[in-house]
């Protein structure tokens, strides 16, 4: 259907005098704007002199619908926007209209809203929901902006740890480490890793432990912290199944050849396919490990000769009177 802008606008200043029936007025043209027939279904609505908000939420709702199938997803926007306001508690509405913003691509504003409409979840006592939208808030804004989704994957998953829904949280908290390795925020992600290592150990998935252990070594190594990474397998032998594991023997082999400056018993560790087939984040951290000193091995006879350069000096000394109380491991 052809429609006359100049005419909605006459339309709509004209029915301006009659702010009771203003709701309503704005829904007709969305339908008007939206090609569709459904102005009968209006007309009890036109009785009332009163303006019917749970009514009025509800035609925005549909006009929403219809402009997002008509791909027109600045007006479903606003239709939304229109729905939630008309409806104190639709949260739901706001999380829609964030989506509308994604698909116009400005997605800074498409989370903010999601954000909002966490927010009420909360607060009406819906948790689940809230940290689900924050989940795919983090989704959205993931490619172009890696700051903002940690933190909205943090948030989502305090909320569900909150709840004790744990395998919710550490999945989250997963995503948190992998994504502050991909920004080199090693120390942050250090910290991560140690909680998701200790929320796997309390839901007793032992196996996932190991992994986690992997990844807080190469993370530990890059950080140049020898005596962290080491204290991350120690505390590991405590998991059960750990000793004889095929991940200890090779985080054993690993931390000999970084302690020995040995670059080539590194490298064949950190191509192996326990390495390799870790989360792309982590496996490019295990092929760009690098040893300490270059790669010039230590001569064994003078074990002392290289530890000067490597910062492993001051990292021994650290160990003898501050053995386990790092908290990073
Ligand atoms: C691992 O197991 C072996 C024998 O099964 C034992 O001798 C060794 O002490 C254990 N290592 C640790 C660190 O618990």
């Amino acid at each position: 259907m052809k429609y006359n802008l100049g005419t909605v606008v006459v339309l709509l200043s004209a029915l301006k005098c009659y702010p009771a029936w203003r709701e309503h007025v704005v829904v007709v043209l969305y339908y008007l704007l939206c090609n569709s027939c459904y102005i009968f279904s209006l007309k009890t609505s036109f009785m009332k002199w009163k303006p019917d908000y749970d009514s009025a939420a509800s035609e925005y709702a549909k006009a929403a619908v219809a402009f997002k199938n008509a791909k027109q997803y600045d007006q479903a926007k606003d239709a939304y926007l229109r729905e939630a306001e008309s409806h104190q508690n639709n949260r739901a509405a706001y999380e829609q209209a964030g989506m509308m913003l994604k698909e116009m691509q400005q997605l800074g504003e498409a989370v903010l809203l999601i954000e909002k409409a966490s927010m009420m979840f909360i607060e009406n006592g819906t948790p689940d929901t809230a940290a689900m939208a924050l989940d795919r808030a983090g989704k959205l804004i993931e490619n172009v902006n890696l700051n903002k989704a940690v933190e909205l994957y943090q948030q989502a998953a305090s909320v569900f740890e909150n709840e004790e829904r744990l395998r919710q949280s550490v999945e989250l908290l997963g995503k948190v480490s992998r994504l502050l390795v991909r920004s080199r925020r090693l120390d942050e992600a250090a910290v991560s890793l140690l909680k998701e290592k200790n929320m796997y150990k309390e839901i007793e998935n032992y196996p996932t432990c190991f992994k986690k252990t992997i990844a807080q070594v190469l993370v530990q190594l890059h950080r140049n912290d020898y005596v962290a990474a080491d204290k991350c397998v120690r505390e590991s032998y405590s998991i059960p199944g750990f000793n004889g594991s095929e991940d200890a023997i090779a985080l054993e082999q690993l931390l000999e050849g970084f302690d020995e400056q040995d670059q080539d018993q590194v490298s064949a560790i950190c191509n192996s396919p326990l390495f390799k087939y870790m989360d792309n984040d982590y496996a490019k951290l295990a092929l760009s490990l690098r040893v300490p000193g270059g790669g010039v091995k230590k001569s064994p006879a003078s074990p002392q000769e290289a530890a000067g350069t490597t910062g492993k000096a001051a990292s021994h000394a650290a160990e003898d009177d501050d053995e386990y109380s790092s908290g990073l491991c």
